[in-house]
């Protein structure tokens, strides 16, 4: 495995089945209260550019059950947000602590900072690639489906960093998935040219009931992702008839389960009853970003 995990489309299936495969030994040993201090004695700095539930919760989590210590940083806390350069911050952070995860806008301050930095480097979400959640996501549908390969998956909704990373991270593992997307919001031209490869695995579409069909995992998120606060009248007219409700649900396979990485607006990207008859899906999902970044951050910095 490469010293970082900056985005999805770098990652191997071996390595993608690697990182799940002791996620889900640590995720069985957690719930036997049998201890895996991997990283005993060890630091990871955390930088939040955004706000974060899951990612800052789960990271922080997942370090003290390895037996080791997270740092919360706002970067507007960081002389980072008063304009010290990337490669300033990385070298100082690295003669301090153990690996360095990162949530911020611009994809190549995270490759910038991986260059920089003698650590591991974890993007915990860019525009581009939200990595360690597409790993949350395929743990949860290996757990669901039983397997990966054969598997459909159906993005509904933006084209955004988990769409991105869901192309990726699906095709990598043998998962054909298709993504509907209004015109204007489609996924970024590196995932599209990406899904080249993988011809007849995936599909892009505007009509949501075309993409839906056969599905077994169906997957959104927010119409107006962070940084796009400004925009969300305009989105929310873009994306009317790009809602995850019971008529687009009919469509799929009947055992299809419901993805979503949080947080969600109901009534807008989904509804609340599907949301709500899909609860135990998405919130394993979200469970599952601790079990994927501890195996992550074992791997990476052990
Ligand atoms: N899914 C996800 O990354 O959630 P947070 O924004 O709460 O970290
Ligand atoms: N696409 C969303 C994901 C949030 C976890 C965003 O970037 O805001």
């Amino acid at each position: 495995m490469k010293k970082d995990l900056t985005k999805m489309l770098d990652l191997t299936k071996a390595e993608i089945l690697n990182i799940l495969n002791l996620a889900d030994q640590m995720k069985k040993e957690q719930k036997i209260g049998k201890e895996h201090k991997h990283l005993a004695g060890k630091t990871l700095a955390m930088i939040f550019q955004k706000s974060s539930t899951r990612t800052r919760v789960s990271f922080e989590v997942g370090m003290y059950q390895l037996g080791g210590h997270a740092l919360y940083l706002s970067a507007n806390d960081l002389q980072m947000g008063r304009g010290e350069p990337i490669e300033d911050t990385a070298r100082t952070l690295s003669r301090y602590v153990d690996g360095i995860m990162i949530r911020t806008f611009a994809h190549s301050d995270v490759e910038d900072l991986a260059k920089w930095s003698t650590v591991p480097v974890i993007n915990g979400l860019t525009d581009f690639e939200h990595p360690c959640q597409v790993l949350a996501d395929l743990m949860t549908i290996r757990e669901y489906m039983g397997k990966l390969e054969g598997v459909k998956l159906a993005y509904i909704g933006d084209g955004n960093n988990m769409c991105n990373s869901l192309i990726a991270g699906c095709l990598t593992c043998g998962m054909s998935i298709s993504v509907a997307v209004p015109e204007g919001y489609d996924p970024h031209p590196d995932a599209l040219a990406f899904a080249k490869d993988y011809p007849g695995a995936f599909t892009l579409h505007r009509d949501p009931l075309e993409a839906v069909a056969n599905a077994n995992v169906v997957e959104t998120d927010v119409w107006a992702s962070m940084g796009h606060e400004s925009e969300v009248k305009e989105r929310q007219e873009a994306f009317t008839g790009y809602q995850i409700n019971k008529r687009l649900m009919d469509a799929a396979d009947p055992g299809a389960i419901v993805l979503h990485c949080l947080p969600a607006k109901r009534e807008q990207e989904i509804t609340a009853d599907v949301f709500e008859a899909h609860a135990n899906s998405i919130f394993d999902e979200a469970e599952n970003r601790l079990h994927a970044q501890k195996a992550v951050m074992a791997m990476l910095m052990k």
